[in-house]
């Protein structure tokens, strides 16, 4: 038998078409929710996803700021952006777009961002709510593995899920999602030993290290759910994934493609975050 497609674009469009019904319920009590993205600089990549940011929150009826700032804007004119973003009340999600320039700390500015709005979920509040298990924003690739394999139909309750890669962004907290929702979770990264011994006892297996087709058939337990988070551009221009995507196709139960599995899922939980900051902002 061979491995389910799981198709990201089609679970993604689902969460979209429920939060733009929300917020339209939303806004008829007269809120719209508000995100703010800042852009500092001008990598290519970056630019392309703060697009579609904004292109998603017009779509959701969203009310949206993109804030691009040139490469040389320093870190305090950075903070001084947040903090006005952190008291205006029409702004209910505040994103800033990374990587950031050299000469600005990352954390200096994620740690600026309020609670309430934090709707990457980065910030270390978001993050300690997270492990401690009080009620936050959860971070949008993190939260979006978790939709898709749910919404592909699979348990995650009392299964072996092997994560490989600790990065903040994704390893981690999707360990702690994992484990919330009452997986046994292995935590894999680039100093362990015997990794395909590990990996192939996974019953879940989320690959998040930015290496292309790192990961083979040998890591594959007969019948896994592997979720893909890699994009990694290949030279001949194409998109490869961290797992090598056919040949483990023949092992794996299910599988998420490079493009189309987990990427699309990303901005749609941004949405769903900023939808949720709106609601919390109202008291509703
Ligand atoms: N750059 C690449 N991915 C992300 C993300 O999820 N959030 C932010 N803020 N920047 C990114």
């Amino acid at each position: 038998m061979s491995a389910q497609v799981i198709d990201g674009k089609r679970i993604a469009g689902e969460v979209r078409s429920e939060v733009k019904l929300e917020a339209e319920k939303l806004r008829a009590s007269g809120i719209v929710p508000g995100l703010a993205v800042i852009l500092v600089g001008d990598d290519p990549a970056s630019a392309v996803y703060v697009g579609s940011k904004e292109k998603t929150c017009a779509e959701m009826g969203f009310h949206s700021e993109v804030h691009r700032l040139p490469g040389r804007t320093t870190q305090e004119e950075l903070l001084e952006l947040v903090g006005q973003l952190n008291r205006n009340e029409l702004i209910h999600g505040i994103l800033v777009q990374l990587p950031l320039p050299p000469h600005i700390a990352e954390k200096a500015v994620i740690d600026a961002i309020s609670v309430e709005k934090d709707v990457d979920g980065f910030s270390p509040q978001s993050t300690g709510n997270l492990v401690i298990g009080d009620e936050s924003l959860l971070p949008c690739t993190p939260a979006g593995i978790i939709e898709l394999i749910k919404r592909s139909g699979h348990e995650i309750a009392g299964k072996h899920a092997v994560v490989i890669g600790r990065s903040n962004i994704v390893g981690k907290p999707v360990a702690m999602l994992l484990l919330r929702e009452n997986a046994t979770v292995t935590v894999c990264h680039s100093r362990t030993e015997n990794l395909e011994a590990i990996a192939s006892t996974a019953d879940i297996l989320v690959v998040a290290i930015g290496k292309p087709k790192a990961i083979g058939p040998g890591c594959i337990k007969p019948g896994a759910v592997v979720i893909d988070v890699g994009v990694n551009r290949l030279d001949n221009g194409k998109l490869a994934g961290d797992v090598d995507y056919e040949a483990c196709l023949p092992a794996a139960g299910a599988v998420t493609p490079v493009p189309g599995g987990v990427g699309p899922m990303t901005i749609a939980m941004l949405m769903h975050n900023t939808l949720k900051a709106a609601r919390r902002a109202a008291g509703v």
